[in-house]
């Protein structure tokens, strides 16, 4: 069943409401609704006494009305009673300032008494709903993140190393820590890598010590979640349990580990936020969020909050254009969510979220809002059925890795460098092709792939080294850039050329490097006789300068003291190649390299689309579920090249060209299926469906 619904606070309303509420999501097609997450103080008012009448009565009144509910375990927002119980449990950030209360997620989560309430809470929960014919599964917490500092993690810290390490010797090897004579002679000296270490903000931590530090924040709230997870597994075996992560950007947590303890992630995909950095998320930053959330467990996810009106706290954010729920949701569909749950549903009249737009208005009104969902509603109870259960496939993959990210948080190597950027940089490049890409764990299989990215893999092991080269060696083609292979596992430079181990995979080696000053870039040459010889893309960032032991020279440097010398290079190793692209380009080095990859890995590119027209794929068997969707303001034509049924209305395209309102999506299926097609593709068109007859 595909799960259409919202995220509901009936504590927010008065009970006499509940009824219109319910009633109106059955009428919008709602049948799942996200509630309590953040419920603790009505659920338990105080200690150990627990109240869930007015929770029974809410869903005994959405069950009526056909829906299904999953239940937020409520210990992302403590009540007073919980933080005045545990002075000592407010999270410290790294400034070393405790947060106070009145906001949500200022607690540790190391702190044991704390802890002890989330078992306590999670297992009265569980108890009272494992049977509840209307509970379907569960949210643990809410958004789990922010690094504590405190004395309590420290201490914790402090065991997590002697685990690791076993002996003081043994991690003052690994760290380095003769460096300004750090070299701890006792545990307890050890600190948590707090910004006051370098008062002057002129410094950072060991770089050992710091990465060890955001490992053990990353495992303590894994551990967090196990212990409710495990409460909720054994007391509610039938039921599923999901958590809200945060998309691609979201670096403090290793989310493949957070993943690993659930039945599938679920995320919270804002489009729009005025109120942060980020006004506005362009389609392909959605669609990278969407292949990381795919990419932790390798199968398809829920969006638990998808954006359902203006967002806002202090700031209104530009309102949703008609259309743009739709576009928005659809999208998460297209790239494999089998759930889309809005985020809310009724806008709340008090507390920070005030002006965080729900789909009902403050005074309760379904506006235009709830109408565009409602036809969504409609549409889905057409074709629901037919994407439950279908997948995203890729022969693409490129590889993410959290230590790397971390790293990259303590030594970002040059200011102008981010590391989610330049993961967006490349797979933007695939993306306006319209080829899908799945997002990998250094620890994955990269068999099932024809081409595999390794963007920037900072922190390297020697297994991840040899899995890249055995890839290769087997016939896959990789493409490397720099600051990969720098740092070991212990984030210590390795003792080689770089990239590392990968330098003989790759045919060169890097001699040495250039971090370039902000804005500083300079355009690469194409040999004669390579397929890109006329485009001109620019480096930046960084230049690594190269002396080449096998590889072929594909571009080159054109100034500086390196110009000349090669910036891309192709070598030929077993059944494979490897590339190395020396330098972080703009989008016209990626754009070329990923024609020229895609040719090489024998692989065709998605169909055409004009600019801002997605093309994505979910395969149900080896059949396609085609969703076309217009991201701009303008009509847009696409060619089609071959016979297809438009899902919603079942009729045959009558013509070559799809016309696109502004905003509008479109699910298409191949009109038949020629004898011998194969459910493996990049999403293109032109290979499984043939012309109408
Ligand atoms: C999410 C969060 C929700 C709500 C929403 C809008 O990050 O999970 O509880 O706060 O943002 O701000």
């Amino acid at each position: 069943m595909f799960r259409f619904g919202v995220d509901y606070y009936p504590e927010h309303w008065p009970e006499a409401r509940w009824e219109t509420d319910a009633r109106l999501m059955q009428e919008a097609g709602f049948n799942t609704v996200r509630l309590a997450e953040f419920a603790w103080s009505r659920l338990e008012p105080e200690p150990g006494r627990f109240d869930f009448d007015w929770l029974d009565r809410a869903i005994e009144v959405l069950h009526a009305h056909g829906i299904q509910v999953v239940l937020g375990t409520p210990t992302a927002s403590p009540p007073p009673w919980v933080m005045a119980m545990f002075p000592d449990a407010y999270r410290v950030p790294e400034s070393g300032l405790p947060a106070t209360y009145g906001n949500r997620r200022e607690y540790c989560p190391t702190h044991t008494g704390y802890r002890e309430r989330s078992r306590l809470i999670t297992q009265a929960m569980a108890d009272h709903y494992a049977d509840h014919p209307a509970v379907i599964g569960w949210q643990t917490d809410n958004e789990f993140g922010d690094r504590c500092h405190c004395e309590q993690c420290r201490a914790a810290f402090h065991t997590w190393l002697q685990r690791k390490y076993g002996s003081l010797d043994a991690l003052n090897t690994a760290w380095g820590t003769i460096f300004w004579s750090h070299v701890y002679t006792d545990w307890a000296q050890i600190p948590a890598p707090l910004a006051t270490a370098a008062p002057f903000g002129n410094g950072s931590h060991n770089p050992g010590l710091a990465l060890d530090y955001y490992r053990f924040m990353s495992d303590t709230y894994v551990a967090f979640q196990h212990e409710q997870v495990d409460i909720l597994r054994s007391t509610c075996p039938t039921h599923f349990i999901t958590h809200n992560l945060m998309g691609a950007g979201y670096d403090r947590l290793d989310y493949f580990d957070l993943a690993a303890d659930l039945d599938f992630v679920s995320w919270d995909n804002y489009r729009r936020m005025q109120w942060t950095f980020r006004p506005e998320v362009p389609p392909s930053e959605a669609a990278l969020s969407h292949a990381v959330m795919r990419g932790l467990k390798q199968r398809n996810f829920w969006v638990m909050e998808q954006q359902a009106g203006s967002g806002g706290w202090q700031i209104v954010s530009v309102a949703p254009r008609p259309g743009e729920l739709q576009l928005w949701a659809y999208q998460s569909i297209a790239h494999g969510a089998d759930a889309i749950i809005f985020f809310r549903w009724r806008t709340a009249h008090f507390g920070t979220e005030q002006y965080w737009h729900g789909l009902l208005e403050h005074d309760g009104r379904t506006g235009r809002r709830y109408t565009e969902v409602k036809q969504m509603g409609a549409e889905l109870a057409r074709v629901g059925s037919q994407i439950a259960g279908s997948d995203v496939r890729a022969q693409t993959a490129i590889l993410l890795d959290y230590d790397t990210r971390f790293a990259f948080q303590i030594q970002a190597n040059n200011p102008a460098f981010h590391y989610t950027a330049h993961l967006h940089d490349i797979f933007q490049a695939f993306h306006r092709r319209n080829v899908t890409v799945d997002v990998v764990s250094p620890e994955s299989d990269f068999a099932a792939y024809k081409l595999l990215i390794v963007p920037a893999q900072y922190v390297q092991s020697e297994a991840t080294a040899a899995a890249i080269e055995r890839f290769v060696k087997r016939g896959g083609i990789v493409l490397v850039t720099p600051r990969t292979g720098v740092k070991d596992e212990t984030n210590t430079v390795v003792n080689m050329p770089l990239p590392g181990h990968l330098a003989t995979v790759c045919g060169i080696e890097v001699e040495e490097y250039d971090s370039l000053p902000e804005g500083v870039s300079q355009p690469l040459a194409f040999d004669e006789g390579t397929a890109m010889v006329g485009r001109a893309p620019q480096a930046r960032i960084w230049c690594d300068v190269l002396r080449v032991t096998q590889a072929r020279v594909i571009a080159r440097y054109t100034s500086d003291y390196y110009a000349g010398t090669p910036a891309v290079t192709a070598n030929q190793y077993g059944a494979g190649h490897a590339i190395y692209a020396a330098t972080f380009g703009d989008s016209e080095l990626y754009d070329t390299l990923a024609d020229w990859l895609l040719d090489l890995a024998g692989m065709e590119g998605g169909p055409e689309t004009p600019e801002g027209v997605e093309w994505c794929v979910r395969w149900n068997g080896q059949e396609r579920i085609i969703f076309v969707l217009n991201h701009t303001t303008e009509p847009k034509q696409v060619p089609l090249d071959g016979g297809y049924v438009d899902l919603l209305t079942h009729r045959v395209l009558a013509s070559a060209t799809l016309e696109l309102r502004p905003h509008q999506v479109v699910m298409l299926a191949a009109e038949r299926m020629p004898t011998g097609a194969t459910g493996t593709s990049n999403g293109g068109a032109g290979r499984i469906a043939q012309p109408a007859q």
